[in-house]
């Protein structure tokens, strides 16, 4: 007869041996060695040998109860129907004359075993053979053989990081070809869902035992492996973090380490972020992964929603480097809507930066942006710089509020600066920072106190990741004006410096003032100078920078170039503020309305100087001799003003909502 399959059910009996069932033991290796006999001659032939099955089958029928606990001891578990039929299904597949298709756990064999024969002479030669295959391959429970593990760190850390996700990919890839009876790892697709490539649950705690054996990690569950990960893709990415942030651990925690902040250390989604609020860098993150900076070509940006960050966004499309921009969203269609209009809004988004455009919708100040762990790796790997200028910026709100969106998200940015391909980091904050820096008290009571105490522990972290390896460089950015090339100003909610100038050209007067604009720069200058770090000019990242004009025009000179011709008259100080106020009052939805309790506040003309003088800086300035700032001339003055005027026309300033006092 021609057949393609003659299938024979035997049983596990045959090929261990069974205690209390010799004859039958004996008829099934009967069937085992017919189906080798065939297959000697050519002639299709394959035996599965099987464990119990569950259910009213055959085992609970022949042998009960007493001899099923028997079993259990034996290191037999009962296989699920649909277990038996996967498996049968392998069995056809895998193409050899015997299987055995069982739910066999090794080590209660071993221990079973151990006692059955222990005054004589220990475990039979025929099962230690087995079970010291079975540690070979790794599929005992307790993997003991730490010799591969070693081997595959040892590898990872003889090779460049560039070659760490192909060898565990590699190892990956053959483990499950050997798991699930390919021939060769080259046959097993790593991109499709593992249930396509086969994957049970029978096979996940196979392939669990095998990875954990070879990884030596110890929290991987079978469950995780076969539904957390779409693919053997991602399953190795994670793999690779994990052995990752364990090396780090071992060699950066000393033995005062506790156990527990240990276990904390290995499981990466059980971090408290407790200490992150208060501004303490996990101490798992680590930046092993960092390599000499190249260009770009693929950045993760934060507040591309944002006015600071649309710029900083468009920066980047025009260079041609891809972005995958963190945005709060219903969706990813939703997401990139958000990000289209934004661009569009400041008039900078073309069509071509489409494909260069990857919305990631999550929240900032959520543990991983609110991503599962596999996404977060998924986009650490993707990108190979980070740009954060995401942030709740505004005053007078409790510092409280500011810690999500502006301490964890940082937090967090770092967290995924020290994952997967290494990248440097670009945050962006404020020269609001820098009394704090400068040793002064920044009181409670202060207005500014939430938002630039958030900003500063946001910058200390930063510090601190430096410190252990990072490349990152913060921006302390001054009041951020309109764009010098259009006049483009920030449209949804406007910021004191705004306010203040469009309200005086309102109201046709303008405040006389003794200071000088080194610390108000233009947008577009701002995200470019930025951008320019970030790509061409690497060598200089590392450093925190202020952004300071030390050629910058007087506030007077500018005032009258805002003005224009009628720009009615420069005013000493007190008359302007009390026809600011005057006016604000007659207007409540002026633009001096919503600065009204700021310019109320001001005691005389040298607080609102102090507030555009700006303090001593650091190091390291943007803005004079290295990337000078662009003149502020009659042709920026009238872009700015012609766009006020437009904004006018089309909605006036005062359909502004309150908040934005930056
Ligand atoms: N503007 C200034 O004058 C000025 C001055 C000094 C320093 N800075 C710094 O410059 C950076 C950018 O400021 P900006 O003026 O561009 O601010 P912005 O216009 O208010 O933009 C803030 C951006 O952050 C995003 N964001 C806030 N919370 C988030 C969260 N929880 N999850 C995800 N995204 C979140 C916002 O997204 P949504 O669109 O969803 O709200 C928006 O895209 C900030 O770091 C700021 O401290 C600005």
């Amino acid at each position: 007869m021609d057949l393609d399959v003659f299938m024979m059910f035997s049983s596990i009996a045959g090929v261990l041996g069974m205690p209390g069932l010799g004859n039958y033991a004996a008829a099934n290796a009967f069937l085992d060695a017919l189906a080798h006999q065939r297959r000697a001659q050519n002639l299709p032939a394959t035996s599965v040998a099987y464990g119990v099955w569950e259910g009213e089958g055959m085992a609970a029928g022949l042998t009960g109860r007493t001899t099923l606990t028997h079993l259990a001891k034996f290191g037999l578990d009962p296989l699920k129907p649909e277990e038996g039929l996967k498996l049968l299904e392998q069995t056809i597949r895998g193409g050899r004359a015997l299987t055995v298709a069982a739910a066999l756990d090794p080590e209660r064999l071993r221990i079973y075993l151990k006692n059955e024969h222990a005054e004589r002479g220990g475990i039979p030669s025929f099962y230690s053979k087995l079970l010291s295959e079975q540690e070979r391959n790794g599929s005992c429970n307790e993997p003991r053989n730490s010799g591969r593990a070693g081997n595959l760190r040892t590898k990872l850390s003889k090779a460049p990081a560039g070659q760490h996700e192909a060898i565990v990919l590699a190892m990956v890839r053959e483990t499950v070809a050997k798991a699930l009876g390919f021939t060769s790892a080259g046959q097993v697709d790593v991109d499709i869902p593992l249930q396509d490539i086969g994957f049970d649950s029978l096979t996940a705690v196979l392939l669990r035992n095998r990875l954990s054996a070879l990884t030596s990690l110890k929290t991987l569950s079978a469950g995780s492996i076969t539904w957390q990960y779409p693919n053997l893709r991602s399953l190795s990415h994670f793999l690779l973090s994990q052995i990752q942030s364990e090396a780090q651990a071992q060699s950066k925690q000393s033995c005062s380490v506790s156990d527990h902040t240990r276990k904390q250390s290995v499981n990466s989604t059980t971090y408290t972020m407790e200490a992150a609020r208060k501004g303490h860098l996990d101490p798992d993150i680590a930046f092993d992964n960092i390599e000499e900076a190249q260009r770009p070509r693929s950045v993760f940006v934060t507040g591309a929603t944002g006015f600071v960050g649309a710029f900083i966004l468009r920066e980047l499309l025009e260079l041609g480097i891809a972005a995958h921009c963190l945005v709060r969203a219903e969706g990813v269609k939703h997401g990139q809507q958000r990000l289209v209009e934004s661009l569009a809004s400041y008039d900078l988004w073309k069509h071509d930066y489409a494909p260069l455009l990857t919305p990631v919708v999550g929240d900032a100040a959520k543990p991983l942006f609110g991503l599962t762990n596999v996404a977060f790796d998924d986009l650490a790997n993707r990108v190979d710089a980070i740009c954060h200028s995401g942030a709740l910026v505004d005053w007078l709100r409790p510092l409280n509020d500011y810690i999500g969106p502006n301490v964890i998200s940082t937090h967090e940015v770092l967290r995924l600066a020290s994952r997967g391909r290494g990248k440097a980091v670009h945050v962006i904050s404020t020269l609001a920072t820098l009394p704090m820096h400068m040793g002064y008290d920044v009181p409670e009571h202060d207005r500014e106190y939430g938002y630039s105490t958030s900003k500063y522990i946001a910058e200390r972290m930063v510090a601190a990741a430096r410190w252990r390896g990072a490349r990152a460089s913060v921006y302390r950015v001054p009041f951020v004006a309109a764009s010098a090339a259009t006049g483009h100003f920030r449209v949804d909610r406007g910021d004191f410096l705004h306010n203040l100038i469009a309200g005086s050209i309102q109201m046709g007067s303008f405040p006389s003032l003794d200071a000088d604009l080194s610390v108000v720069q233009p947008v577009d200058y701002l995200s470019k100078t930025v951008v320019a770090i970030m790509v061409h000019d690497r060598s200089r990242i590392g450093h925190d920078f202020d952004f300071v004009n030390k050629h910058a025009v007087s506030c007077n000179h500018f005032f009258q170039l805002m003005g224009g011709d009628d720009a009615g008259t420069l005013l000493p100080f007190h008359e302007w503020q009390l026809r600011a106020l005057a006016y604000a009052a007659a207007h409540p939805k002026s633009a001096l309305a919503r600065i009204g309790t700021i310019i109320d506040g001001l005691a005389d003309e040298s607080a609102l100087a102090a507030m555009l003088k700006g303090l001593p800086t650091g190091e390291h300035v943007l803005g004079g001799d290295v990337y000078p700032a662009p003149l502020v001339d009659e042709q920026l003055a009238r872009h700015y003003r012609d766009r006020i005027d437009m904004f006018n026309s089309d909605g006036p300033i005062s359909s502004l909502e309150p908040g934005k006092m930056e």
